[in-house]
């Protein structure tokens, strides 16, 4: 069985082939991240024109890395949500189109709960790394730009625990780089640059949430800005002790990036110290609470060295299973929007992939994990 998945949720348009269950034929994706860069962060009317200009593109490529005509095609998964509604309608309006025409099915599927399927998945060439048998109880963790989230799964249901009450931590990243004049996105730089510093140069105060899976991200960040201003503030009264940074009457620039390379490899260190102790806790703790031994990962996040090490390591001391996906399927990408469709027709949904239900489909950007 041959299933196309279609991902246009944000910035990256994504067309993939899977073969049968868990064999990526093809993975093509086409970011427009460099278009963003320039404004510190994504812009929503760029994002969506840049997936119209890039879906037909993408798809004729899918096809031919998997060699195969469309067709031979016998399913489509499109993301329904969340993300941003001009982004969703591309691809969901290219799928509606394209079911039509081949008369194959097509599945709406959560974004969110892809994610989470990205560790079954692999391409033809490395099949040994996936697992012999996946965990049908599991703690998920999601760990990506938008959101943050844990969510108990048992026999295909998902039950959401807890979630961030303000920034995703992935935003945060973002937040802090952008606080130390690093670009965009923060994710990446900040993980590198925290193998220089000192993770215990700053102590950022763990917060408190009323509900105990919940998360928070913005005090840190606002932490780190204060920071920073210090940081500038004491510089400036050295070099110039009247000037108006100096006596506090004006702030400096929150994107300095002339701060020295040993403050800011402390801050990202520190901070990163700080954003992953609190995601490694609260896994944990939703691990005893449910009794479960096996623990997935998924989002842009989830790329992060030093998350991946110290859940690695807990893991191996508790005996728990952790899973992350492969380094190629950690953000945004198409292969795992056709497990999850392949996933979800196979567990008796067929109905929902009804001709009618089908050109009815729409983009929800406010779709929830488990919902
Ligand atoms: O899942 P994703 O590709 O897009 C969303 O659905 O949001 O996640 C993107 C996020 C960005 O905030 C980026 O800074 C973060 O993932 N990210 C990382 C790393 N690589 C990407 N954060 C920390 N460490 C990384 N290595
Ligand atoms: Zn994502």
């Amino acid at each position: 069985m041959l299933t196309l998945g279609i991902e246009t949720s944000c910035d990256e348009t994504s067309c993939s082939v899977l073969k049968g269950t868990n064999v990526v034929l093809s993975n093509v994706v086409s970011s427009s991240l460099f278009r963003h860069q320039p404004f510190g962060g994504v812009v929503p009317e760029i994002a969506s024109r840049h997936c119209l200009e890039q879906i037909d593109v993408v798809f004729q490529e899918a096809l031919k890395q998997a060699g195969i005509k469309a067709s031979e095609l016998d399913l489509i998964a499109v993301t329904q949500g969340p993300g941003l509604i001009g982004s969703l309608l591309v691809g969901v309006c290219f799928a509606k189109a394209l079911s039509y025409q081949l008369n194959i099915p097509l599945m709406a599927v959560n974004h969110l709960e892809a994610h989470l399927v990205a560790p079954w998945i692999s391409k033809a060439e490395a099949p040994a790394q996936l697992p012999k048998e996946e965990p049908s109880r599991f703690i998920g963790l999601l760990v990506s730009g938008g959101h943050t989230s844990l969510s108990y799964h048992e026999k295909n249901k998902a039950v959401l625990m807890g979630e961030t009450v303000d920034d995703a931590v992935g935003e945060a990243y973002d937040k802090v780089a952008k606080i130390l004049g690093l670009g965009y996105p923060g994710g990446p730089i900040i993980d590198k640059m925290a193998k220089e510093g000192n993770p215990k140069a700053f102590l950022f105060t763990k917060p408190k949430q009323k509900n105990r899976f919940d998360f928070s991200f913005s005090g840190v960040k606002t932490a780190v800005l204060y920071q920073v201003q210090g940081h500038q503030s004491l510089r400036a009264q050295r070099s110039n002790p009247h000037s108006e940074i100096a006596s506090g009457k004006k702030h400096p620039r929150n994107d300095d990036s002339s701060l020295p390379h040993s403050f800011v490899c402390d801050i990202a260190a520190s901070f990163q110290e700080a954003a992953v102790r609190w995601l490694v806790d609260k896994t944990l703790d939703a691990v005893t609470f449910k009794h479960a031994s096996d623990i997935v990962v998924g989002g842009g996040v989830s790329a992060n060295s030093h998350l991946r090490k110290t859940l690695t390591e807990e893991g191996e001391r508790l005996a728990l299973r952790v899973w992350f996906p492969p380094l190629w399927l950690t953000t945004d990408n198409a292969a795992m929007i056709a497990r999850r469709g392949f996933e979800m027709f196979q567990q008796n949904r067929k109905k929902n992939s009804s001709k009618q239900r089908s050109l009815k489909l729409t983009g929800n950007p406010h779709l929830q994990i488990a919902s």
